[in-house]
């Protein structure tokens, strides 16, 4: 069965690609120094973060990143795969994605000095972004109606945890670390030349004009759309419903005003405010 749950910690995970065993190995992960790790709760930008970091490491050559799919050259750290994937990798430096939260990975991460992007995005979105992906990907359960998608979404009760915990447990003063650089889906999408310039400063690999146009252009939405290697369209059919929808769905700030009601929102900012009140993020929500 598709839909089976994995829970760990209290989290539940997705049956399909993960067993005790990889979680638990994912928290004991002997990072590397050179490892560039991609953190990030779902539908935040994983995806694009996850292909600027393979064009900039190619000094903004495609090849890699239009001939490996992405969960090869980026595996998830928490999943069966990993070891190996990594194993059989030659790819330098190793880039590993991970949704798993900062408790679970403090103790990993704090005996190494590899270089962490944790990607946000603005929590109506990712929850509009979550409910459509609900739909299509046959290992995650049933939505629901979105009303009752968002009380789930706003309870922490969806798979990999709860927005508010993973958001707040990656950016809070006492536990960012020296080595964790915090990029925003919103500011990828507003000034994608900028991201580019600041990634690649922070990952030591500083690039020319020509290298950085290069980045930009194939980490365009259209780009990333057409390429197989990140849109998911080699993934099978009992596994994403590729005909209930696409995984590079619109790629846009504020879509959430397409879904909420007014009623829902207001609810929306008010849970928001409670939870937040602790937490000095600003998002950009439109
Ligand atoms: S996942 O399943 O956690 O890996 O999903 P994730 O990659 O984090 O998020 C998927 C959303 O990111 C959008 N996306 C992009 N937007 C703009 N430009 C580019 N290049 C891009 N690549 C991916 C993707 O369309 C999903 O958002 P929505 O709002 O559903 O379109």
């Amino acid at each position: 069965r598709l839909d089976v749950v994995e829970i760990f910690h209290g989290i539940s995970f997705p049956g399909h690609l993960h067993t005790q065993d990889s979680l638990q190995r994912a928290v004991e992960f002997p990072f590397q120094d050179t490892d560039i790790v991609i953190v990030s709760y779902p539908k935040s930008g994983t995806t694009w973060m996850q292909e600027l970091v393979t064009l900039i490491s190619s000094r903004g050559n495609p090849h890699l990143s239009q001939t490996v799919p992405n969960w090869t050259r980026a595996p998830w750290l928490e999943q069966f795969y990993l070891a190996s994937v990594l194993e059989a990798s030659t790819i330098t430096p190793r880039v590993i994605t991970t949704h798993l939260s900062q408790g679970l990975l403090s103790s990993a991460l704090q005996v190494s000095k590899a270089k962490v992007i944790y990607v946000s995005r603005n929590p109506k979105d990712v929850a509009v972004s979550f409910y459509h992906f609900h739909k299509i990907a046959n290992f995650l359960p049933d939505a629901g109606s979105f009303p009752e998608f968002l009380n789930k979404f706003l309870e922490g009760k969806l798979q990999y945890g709860c927005w508010f915990d993973h958001v707040k447990g990656w950016t809070s003063q006492t536990t960012s670390m020296d080595n964790l650089l915090h990029i925003t889906y919103e500011e990828m999408s507003l000034d994608l030349r900028g991201v580019t310039e600041k990634v690649s400063s922070f990952l030591q690999c500083p690039l020319v004009d020509d290298e950085v146009n290069n980045c930009v252009a194939h980490c365009s939405f259209n780009s990333m759309k057409d390429n197989k290697m990140v849109n998911y369209t080699l993934v099978a059919e009992e596994i994403m419903d590729h005909k209930k929808g696409s995984f590079m769905r619109k790629g846009k700030i504020g879509d959430w005003k397409n879904m909420f009601t007014e009623e829902q929102n207001q609810y929306f900012d008010d849970v928001f405010k409670s939870k937040m009140q602790d937490c000095p993020l600003e998002f950009i929500w439109e």
